[in-house]
């Protein structure tokens, strides 16, 4: 890896510079730095500087990087068959359709597969459509579900949805944690209430236990359906397959990502009978979606998660680093409050938080992410050790010393 850095870092000024002629500028870059390798939590720049990852590429990494048995799966795949329609029958989407109903719970036993977490958005809401023959969406406040025109329309910050106005009809939102509102807002006429556990990009803001089981139980009475948005916490990252099994709810789809390939672009949406007795042939599809690569990583991902006890020690690791956060940082003036379930953690703070995260790259060769304006998120791979964890908490405690 190291090797490969160093081929690459004459090249490394003229890299920048072609993304920034070329490519579309949407997203911003974290200065001129090229990342060209991994190794399990670690990205590697093209100078061979060496990046300690509490981010796991946005949350997808769940195995760090070059996980021999995610690489083996993809590279064994790609030499068999790399591309199948989804007219045919294929061993490695039928292989994995089996792992990912045999980890989801047995009501939810049906599942399209999609490319990304945004569409498998945009499929719940047309399945929802079909299953109730209604229209309306009820979301929340600081939720996120990703950039499409149909999970921007469910997405909150109007910095992202006013320039595209007008979305999808029919859509509210809700001030998340607040029951009143949820028994305001749905009706006879809600096809789904879509909602995220926490709320990740929102600002890792953790859901109420009586608010989640109020909007399923006004769902059971008013005839809509239950959707969570698991796309960020699903596989592990909040230390249960899903973050809905906190709340012991039950909803009636699920929407995923991120996890699912532990990095590989996929996606899916896994939902119940009432759901599937409501679809057709030719009402939704994808030229990509359960294509063969895809499904190699996805199963290899599933399979790697059970083997090597990750959901278990994401709780335990989880647990271990809040707790080490909570020591470093006690006394800390500007942190307000460290929050989530397991190893998604944010660190709320009292001022902006985008020096923070620059200082902890640059300084300490630590990535981590925002969410909101002030909290610091932390989303490590499931992988990661105790001396990975010390790491980690020593540059964050001296990024925010100063
Ligand atoms: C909760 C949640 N929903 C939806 C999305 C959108 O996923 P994607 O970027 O794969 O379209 C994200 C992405 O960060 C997310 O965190």
């Amino acid at each position: 890896m190291a090797d490969y850095a160093a081929q690459q870092a004459t090249h490394s000024p003229r890299y920048a510079a072609v993304e920034a002629d070329l490519e579309s500028g949407v997203v911003a870059r974290r200065g001129k730095t090229v990342m060209v390798a991994g190794e399990g939590c670690w990205m590697i720049d093209s100078e061979g500087n060496r990046y300690l990852d509490l981010t796991a590429s946005q949350g997808v990494a769940m195995l760090g990087y070059g996980h021999p048995r995610l690489a083996t799966a993809i590279a064994d795949q790609a030499r068999r068959l790399h591309a199948c329609p989804g007219f045919f029958n294929n061993d490695s989407r039928a292989r994995f359709l089996e792992a990912l109903i045999g980890v989801t719970p047995a009501h939810l036993r049906h599942a399209f597969i999609a490319n990304s977490g945004a569409e498998a958005i945009d499929g719940a809401i047309k399945f929802a459509r079909l299953a109730t023959g209604r229209t309306g969406i009820v979301a929340a406040k600081g939720s996120f579900h990703g950039r499409t025109i149909g999970a921007v329309s469910l997405t909150w910050n109007p910095k992202y949805r006013r320039p595209f106005e007008p979305l999808l009809p029919g859509v509210s939102h809700v001030k998340y944690n607040d029951r009143a509102a949820l028994e305001a807002a749905i009706s006879d006429k809600t096809a789904a209430v879509v909602l995220e556990v926490v709320q990740g990009e929102g600002g890792v803001h953790v859901g109420e236990a009586d608010f989640l089981q109020e909007a399923q139980s006004l769902c059971r009475k008013r005839g809509a359906l239950l959707v969570i948005d698991e796309i960020q916490t699903g596989f592990g990252r909040t230390g249960q397959w899903f973050g809905f099994q906190h709340f012991a709810l039950q909803p009636d789809m699920i929407a995923l990502a991120k996890g699912v390939g532990a990095g590989f672009p996929m996606g899916a949406i896994v939902y119940t009978d009432r759901v599937q007795e409501a679809l057709y042939v030719g009402a939704h599809g994808s030229t990509f979606g359960g294509n063969p690569l895809a499904c190699a990583a996805g199963l290899a991902a599933i399979q790697t998660y059970q083997n090597e006890h990750l959901i278990e020690r994401a709780h335990r690791a989880g647990q271990h680093l809040r707790a080490r956060l909570e020591e470093a940082l006690a006394g800390n003036r500007v942190v307000r409050e460290i929050r989530g379930p397991g190893l998604m953690i944010g660190i709320d703070l009292r001022t902006k938080v985008g020096p923070y995260l620059k200082r902890l790259m640059v300084e300490q060769r630590v990535l981590t992410l925002p969410a909101g304006s002030t909290v610091l998120r932390l989303l490590p791979p499931l992988i990661i050790d105790d001396d990975e964890i010390e790491t980690g908490v020593a540059a964050i405690a001296a990024a925010l010393a100063q």
